[in-house]
């Protein structure tokens, strides 16, 4: 038997090993504190080793000599004896701080404008509090750097522990901060010397969160020392879901930073950390406003909602329930969706309720439906490290979900095959091992090329295909008389590189895949999803760890907002609504009559303002008139309706157009739950009050509901969320102290004993059998009308700084960053159009025309241009058209036909 011994002794007191990486990790979980003190270590970043002050004396064994080594980058092993405080260890730490301080600006150890400062905690627990060296003036005078919009460098105070370069390596993968010079020479830089604020830092923040001195800090980071308390809440930009710290003094938001436990582990985007202060911009509603003579004019809460009251009284009684219709909010908590379709539905009496979800991904969920039986994200983003191949289709993470995008990169750069496609070349398409720069409108043509060329290659899964899906044999037969060169014309692609992913991809232990709305927002979006399901169905890619189908989505709740009901054909829970038991269980459930007639989407809502059979339209947080396309027809919508409420936290331009505007509030101002794109159900919990004037958005929907007859106490989102949980099958053992209690959120389905599901269909699809589906491709109506009168493709896509119509961004320093939408345009076309970067260009397409500065660059190809949609002067929407996907009325925002003309 082996007396070895199996414990570890830190201070002579066993502990049992574990599989920790180092001394420091395992000393810091064994005692639950830590109490060695560290400089160069971050828990987020790789160990590195450098600075020394987490010296620790080892002993291999009870017999072995001690010897000094750093614990942060030390293996730990069974017998190891650690001294953590021996005097020849608290010595050299001591030293080693004050070596650091002899060339730090002299005020450091009383300096009180940074109160987060590391430093100077590492030397008040090493004792240090003189320096008996002669002060060294190395790094002491370097001036200051202000040029960024969100940071400050400060490099008199830096100790050049390197955080913050190994920050913008690991985390975000950026690698604009770098080490100069030698010895003491050595000095942080940014893209060879250039200002901060002009270098490639995309702002995320890490290397002023890790920052041990305030050398580089946020704007501000100083203030947050005078914060009375910290918040922790969601973030409400993208479907990341990441949990922010937000400092609050007086009822002001000082500061937001990045806790390490949770989903986004320290790293947030600059939207999520930084653009925050719209949230009490000057031009906040601060008053409920009703259209009188034409002009919107303050009145009373009760006034606006009696108001609206009366109207749908008198529409229900001319023209009956379904001429009333609400679209609900992405950007606001589950609970207020749940309010708003419950209001809607059970109160109002119509099945007429959509949410952004329409404009999204809707195809996402009615194709992974139709394949698996849920329409959600199979996987985590958790499992991006267990990925040896990750496939990109039309989504550009490092911009729209930045903290997804730096994971994939960094698996990317750790050795995973990274294949991207995409029409554009973005900066994930810059990296990947294989770009399919695909012409627009045909994922379709590129999914069967892929499929087909796995088939050929004999690269099937079939035990899964035969054990765990229907449809295969069939599907397979059909994909095999696929015209491979027609494809290949059609998309432009080289049938070789096609080849080349499929073969990389069915070859991969662990391929995980990622879509965004390049795949969505096509006629032919939701046979795109399924196609994309088939990949993983054919291939075994389901099921297990570091694998799946993973739609990135757009807005932070759009998951949540369809999980609620806030879609016209399912209620809470994707219950079908024209189903009598249905109509029964919420009858039953809630004790209110349920609808019964079918409910429109929104395409048909604005049909229907136009036709004159819907008269009243609710819109809760959501833009349609810049946002949805074809502004003309939008705009004829609003303007056919009887009745507009706009429910907003600014004077959108849906918001001028009502009859009714409701202020309502946002993020920080309110509480509650976002369900983020791997149905991670979050916390969302008030930072601040509301503004004077406005109310939460919850509370509008609660004192209307007690104006259409439900009495009822003041909301209150734990209460809902019993409510919810009641209701919704998957939402079954969330409660509000138990999601507090989880800092990583819990992921649904969420059993009776509060278990949740980090991925779906282990074993078992929700329908049973995966299905195959075959589909062939189609040119887009768009495309097949116009493109001889308007040779171009127009697609639209979001950038890093702004989110979606830019509501929020446009109203923080992140206009400093990005200020305008411009237009994209290949080479070889501007060199046809006379034009160069800076020229003004007209598109022009069936429905109207926008005039933009274009940049001429190569990350499109001949006869694609793109552009983004943040600003309401340009309006992009102007030109979109009204094709929509084929299965559920989605927007075909990726294909406009358009000509570029030199604006003169
Ligand atoms: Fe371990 Fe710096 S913290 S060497």
């Amino acid at each position: 038997m082996s007396d070895q011994p199996k414990g570890v002794f830190i201070d002579d007191v066993e502990f049992p090993f574990d599989d920790s990486s180092s001394i420091l990790a395992f000393t810091d979980k064994a005692l639950g504190d830590k109490i060695i003190p560290t400089l160069c270590n971050d828990d987020n970043l790789n160990p590195y080793g450098a600075c020394r002050v987490c010296s620790v004396e080892v002993q291999q064994s009870e017999d072995a000599p001690k010897r000094t080594v750093a614990s942060c980058h030390t293996p730990i092993a069974p017998g190891m004896r650690i001294y953590t405080n021996s005097e020849s260890v608290k010595k050299l730490r001591k030293n080693i701080v004050e070596l650091v301080l002899s060339d730090h600006p002299p005020d450091c150890l009383t300096c009180e404008v940074n109160g987060n400062c590391e430093l100077q905690d590492v030397a008040a627990s090493v004792g240090v509090r003189q320096i008996r060296y002669a002060k060294g003036d190395n790094h002491c005078d370097r001036e200051k750097d202000l040029s960024h919009a969100y940071m400050r460098m400060d490099l008199s105070k830096c100790i050049n522990c390197s955080r913050c370069v190994r920050a913008c390596d690991e985390v975000q993968g950026q690698f604009t901060l770098t080490m100069t010079g030698r010895g003491f020479e050595s000095r942080i830089t940014t893209d060879n010397d250039m200002l901060f604020g002009d270098s490639s830092c995309v702002s995320c923040g890490a290397c002023a969160q890790t920052c041990p001195t305030s050398a580089i800090s946020d704007v501000f980071q100083s203030k947050s020392v005078e914060a009375d308390k910290t918040v922790r809440t969601t973030c409400s930009y993208c479907g990341v879901g990441c949990n922010l710290e937000v400092a609050v003094k007086n009822d002001e938001v000082l500061s937001i930073r990045a806790p390490q436990d949770a989903v986004n582990a320290g790293h947030t985007c600059l939207k999520g950390r930084y653009a925050f202060k719209f949230y009490n911009h000057e031009d906040r509603l601060t008053s409920p406003l009703i259209r009188k003579d034409g002009v919107l004019t303050p009145c009373s809460w009760d006034e606006a909602l009696d108001f609206i009251k009366g109207k749908f009284e008198s529409i229900k009684q001319d023209h009956g329930p379904d001429a009333i219709a609400g679209i609900s909010s992405a950007r606001c908590t589950n609970e207020e969706n749940y309010m708003f379709q419950k209001m809607i539905r059970q109160l109002v009496g119509t099945n007429n309720i959509d949410c952004c979800a329409r404009v999204c991904h809707s195809p996402t969920a009615w194709g992974m439906q139709q394949s698996f039986g849920t329409g959600a994200g199979t996987n985590s983003t958790a499992d991006i490290p267990l990925a040896d191949l990750m496939i990109v289709i039309g989504a550009n993470p490092t911009a729209a979900h930045p903290v997804t995008g730096a994971k994939i990169k960094q698996q990317a750069m750790s050795g995973a095959t990274l294949i991207v496609i995409d029409p554009v070349r973005t900066e994930l398409a810059r990296m990947a091992d294989h770009h399919l720069q695909l012409k627009p409108g045909t994922n379709v043509a590129v999914l069967n090329m892929i499929q087909y060329y796995i088939v050929e290659a004999g690269l099937l899964d079939h035990e899964f295909i035969k054990e765990r899906c229907e449809g295969g044999e069939d599907f397979i037969e059909q994909i095999k008389e696929l015209d491979v060169d027609a494809m290949a014309e059609i998309s432009g692609l080289d049938k070789e590189d096609v080849k080349a992913v499929a073969i990389a991809y069915a070859s991969a232990n662990n391929a995980m895949e990622f879509h965004g709305l390049g795949v969505t927002e096509h006629s032919q979006g939701t046979k795109t999803v399924m196609l994309i399901s088939n990949l993983a169905m054919m291939t075994g890619n389901l099921g297990r760890p570091g694998v799946g189908v993973n739609p990135l989505r757009g807005q932070n709740n759009v998951q949540g907002a369809a999980d609620m009901g806030c879609q016209p054909h399912h209620g809470p829970g994707y219950l079908w609504m024209d189903q009598k038991d249905v109509q029964d269980f919420y009858e039953d459930k809630l004790g209110l009559p349920t609808p019964t007639t079918p409910g429109r989407k929104i395409p048909e809502m604005f049909d229907g303002a136009v036709d004159g059979s819907l008269k009243a339209l609710w819109i809760f947080a959501e833009d349609v008139v810049q946002t949805d396309p074809n502004t003309h027809h939008v705009v004829k919508a609003m303007q056919g309706l009887d009745l507009l409420v706009v429910q907003e936290i600014f004077m959108s331009e849906t918001a001028k157009m009502a009859d009714v505007v409701l202020p309502g509030t946002t993020f920080l101002e309110k509480s509650g739950t976002f369900t983020n794109t791997e149905r991670r159900i979050q916390q969302v919990n008030a930072a601040v009050k509301p503004l004077p004037g406005t109310k939460t958005d919850g509370q509008i929907i609660v004192e209307m509901m007690r104006k259409l007859g439900l009495d009822q106490p003041d909301f209150d989102a734990a209460e809902v969320l019993k409510e919810v949980a009641s209701v919704v099958s998957f939402f079954e053992g969330v409660t509000w102290e138990g999601l507090a209690a989880s800092p990583m959120g819990l992921q649904w389905p969420v059993n009776k004993k509060g278990e949740d599901t980090q991925i779906l269909h282990i074993g078992e699809f929700k329908r049973g059998k995966g299905k195959f589906h075959y589909h062939d491709w189609k040119e887009s109506e768009e495309l097949t009308k116009h493109k001889n009168e308007y040779p171009f493709i127009l697609t639209t896509s979001r950038e890093l700084q702004h989110y979606n119509c830019a509501t929020m961004t446009r109203r923080t320093s992140n206009v400093q960053i990005l200020t305008k939408d411009v237009i994209m345009l290949n080479p070889r076309d501007a060199k046809a159009k006379d034009l160069i970067s800076g020229d003004r260009a007209t598109l022009k397409s069936d429905r109207g025309q926008v005039t933009l500065d274009v940049e001429v660059t190569d990350r499109v190809k001949k006869g694609v241009v793109r552009t983004t949609f943040h600003f309401p002067e340009v309006l992009i929407n102007e030109v979109t058209s009204g094709v929509t996907d084929e299965e559920t009325k989605c927007p075909e925002y990726k294909i406009v036909a358009v000509d570029v003309l030199k604006a003169s």
